[in-house]
């Protein structure tokens, strides 16, 4: 699976060079060349919300704080990566995809017809398929995605990725082209020797190195802090990795009605404690993400970023 991804990496990086050289950016399609446009388009701030174990409340957390950000004014794309327990579409009570980013790659659609709107502004890109099939596109189908892409004249504010569990294609894919990767993990402790080993694998080799980390259904904030402590403390023996506590989401039964109801909790009880720690969780999030930007300039966006960022370690 990791030497797919290499070879992944490989072909991208040959299109880009192959795309540069042709100056297919400028050609038929009329984009603006590759820096130009960089230059001018908004640079959202991207996160690929995941963990080691299922079930444990990833598409929850990324469609309410998809809700908390939308509410601040902000626009919000989530990619549904996730084949899990709830999709988001059943999350959101909106109509189930008709079509993936598949479709895009097969060059049956644009981004913006496969694209949905959900509550509150919010746009959804349902990805799953897509994305496992990644690795099966011929050099064609990559490139006319990366100009699919181009042409997405979509200017976002936040980009979540729901990734789904364990150490997934999705995952190791996503996380390459983020700049923050969110762990879930309950008391549980399955799912704390779980979130254990996926930032290990994700350190080892994806060279990750900064995760942020949610507490869902901890008792209370003493007990969420536990499992941080305890996260925390192997991390730092075992791995060379860095553990943030951004937050934690209380066990509400407002939140599993919330899925049978199908309208997330921060729409309908804005008040309630569970939607307060969701408000919480996004201020830390866009402070976290915002003293990373001061530190490090410009990010690049998102699927570009994964172009860029093999470029810079083949010439390093
Ligand atoms: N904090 C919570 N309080 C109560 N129930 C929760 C909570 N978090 C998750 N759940 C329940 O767990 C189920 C799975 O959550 P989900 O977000 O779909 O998990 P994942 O995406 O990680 O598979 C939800 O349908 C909900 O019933
Ligand atoms: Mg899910």
């Amino acid at each position: 699976m990791i030497k797919d991804l290499d070879n992944q990496v490989a072909t991208l990086k040959e299109l880009a060079e192959r795309r540069k050289a042709a100056g297919m950016v400028k050609g038929a399609l009329s984009a603006p060349p590759v820096n130009e446009e960089l230059s001018q388009r908004k640079v959202p701030h991207t996160m690929a919300i995941t963990s080691g174990k299922g079930g444990v409340g990833k598409t929850l957390i990324t469609v309410n704080l998809a809700i908390q950000y939308a509410r601040q004014g902000l626009k919000v794309l989530l990619i549904d990566a996730d084949l899990g327990l709830a999709n988001i579409d059943v999350v959101l009570g909106i109509e189930a995809p008709q079509f993936t980013i598949q479709d895009v790659l097969e060059d049956r659609l644009t981004l913006d017809q496969v694209a949905i709107q959900g509550p509150e502004g919010i746009t959804i890109l349902p990805a799953a398929s897509g994305v496992a099939g990644l690795s099966a596109l011929t050099e064609e189908q990559k490139l006319s995605l990366m100009d699919h892409i181009d042409r997405w004249n979509a200017d976002f504010d936040v980009v979540l990725v729901d990734t789904g569990a364990g150490i997934s294609e999705n995952v190791r894919f996503f996380v390459l082209a983020v700049e923050r990767i969110m762990v879930i993990a309950t008391p549980d402790p399955t799912s704390v020797t779980d979130a254990y080993a996926l930032m290990k694998v994700l350190f080892l080799n994806h060279r990750a190195s900064h995760f942020d980390l949610v507490v869902n259904q901890a008792r209370d904030e003493a007990e969420a802090k536990d499992v941080f402590r305890t996260l925390a403390q192997v991390a730092d023996k075992f791995l060379n990795v860095v553990l943030n506590f951004v937050g934690s989401v209380p066990e509400d039964a407002l939140l599993a009605q919330s899925v049978r109801v199908q309208k997330p909790v921060s729409i309908t009880h804005p008040e309630a404690p569970v939607s307060k720690s969701f408000q919480k969780i996004a201020t830390s999030l866009m402070r976290l993400w915002r003293e990373k930007r001061h530190e490090e300039g410009r990010m690049i966006f998102f699927w570009r970023r994964l172009l860029d960022d093999t470029l810079m370690h083949s010439e390093s």
